[in-house]
């Protein structure tokens, strides 16, 4: 089996807040195997942001920690990188497409010029060159009249435009990994699904691997090949997409997607940015200090006594490709999963 191009492994990340250091990704584990695109799913404030930033290595240290864990690219470990190594990783090999398209593009810059500076960073062009390349990008992104438009500021853009500049920018140095964080939220669903098609097509294009965070699940359902599901900064659980969809083993998982088949929950459910993923009654528990057992026991339809006191192991499901769960309802059912379920997943 080919060495996947992603591993993260175990890792770790917590914050330094007043009340505390709070566990915002704990010993989180998943592979992207090369062409394929891996969604990462969860509620807001369950570390998928923290993790895509880890990847990176762009969490500001502090307040942020790494605790503990790899991520192996290529089978290097970027933690391990010194700073320097890591600037030339960036963009190059893994770049990322930002949560806010409103505050990841520079407001006093063209939209052009930012796409020039980028290219330019990592590659020895004149400002010449480096301006057909842009201008290039952005007609292949969607800008009609890319010329025209190379002048743009980001406000006179639209959000779907905006985020077609991101997108380019993400590419210009051609990585092999591309991080999405949420790419379409922010997007009306016209919107969202023209910018899901376009990332699709250019992943194709582009023999690119994606790592998407979404709470688009339409967007989910349509491009991933595997879903992991966060939950108070733990793998939850992980799949092939279909099957996870199909049939979501974790009772976080049922209530994320509603309990319904996804096809029934598109009818019921559009509203505007697309298909969300349901809302759950009750919390996520406060991450200062993390319940000893299950940590979704307290909203869960399914909980019995145990649940409270032990936490859960990874269990592997009897499924293809991989499947783990961390539930004791399944406890009986799996052998424990090795550090990574899912470790050579993707198609
Ligand atoms: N700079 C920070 N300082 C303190 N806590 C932080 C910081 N950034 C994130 N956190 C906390 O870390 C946890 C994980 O946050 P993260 O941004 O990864 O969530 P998320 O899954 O991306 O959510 P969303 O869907 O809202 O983007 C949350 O509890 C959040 O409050
Ligand atoms: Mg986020």
């Amino acid at each position: 089996m080919a060495e996947p191009l992603l591993s993260v492994r175990e890792l770790s990340v917590s914050f330094e807040t007043e009340q505390g250091r709070l566990v915002a990704v704990d010993g989180v584990s998943f592979d992207v195997a090369q062409g394929s695109t891996v969604a990462l799913v969860g509620e807001s404030g369950c570390g998928k942001s923290a993790t895509a930033h880890a990847i990176m290595r762009l969490l500001p240290t502090p307040p942020a920690r790494i605790d503990g864990g790899r991520v192996l690219f290529r089978g290097r470990d970027l933690l391990a990188l010194s700073e320097r190594e890591m600037r030339r990783c960036r963009g190059a090999q893994i770049s990322i497409i930002f949560q806010d398209p409103n505050t990841a593009l520079n407001p006093v810059y063209a939209v052009g010029a930012q796409l020039v500076e980028a290219l330019r960073i990592h590659r020895p062009l004149t400002r010449r060159a480096a301006r057909r390349e842009a201008e290039e990008l952005l007609g292949r992104v969607g800008f009609a009249g890319a010329a025209e438009r190379f002048g743009s500021f980001p406000h006179e853009l639209s959000g779907g435009m905006r985020q077609r500049v991101l997108i380019a920018i993400a590419l210009c140095c051609a990585p092999a990994l591309v991080i999405a964080d949420e790419p379409t939220t922010a997007l009306d669903m016209l919107t969202a699904a023209q910018v899901g098609a376009l990332l699709a097509e250019l992943k194709r294009e582009r023999s690119l691997s994606l790592l998407l965070i979404s709470h688009d699940l339409a967007m989910v359902g349509q491009h991933a090949d595997r879903i992991v599901v966060l939950y108070a900064g733990q793998v939850v659980e992980q799949g092939a997409s279909a099957d996870l969809l199909a049939d979501p083993a974790h009772p976080y998982t049922r209530a994320l997607l509603g309990a319904v088949p996804p096809d029934r929950v598109r009818q019921k459910r559009r509203v505007r940015g697309g298909l969300r993923l349901a809302a759950i009654g009750g919390a996520l528990p406060d991450m200062h200090c993390p319940p000893p057992g299950c940590r979704f026991a307290p909203r869960c339809a399914q909980a019995f006594d145990r649940c409270g006191e032990q936490a859960p192991e990874l269990y592997q499901l009897p499924r293809p490709d991989h499947a783990a769960v961390r539930c004791l309802l399944y406890e009986g059912s799996g052998q424990i999963a090795a550090a990574v379920a899912g470790a050579e997943g993707g198609r």
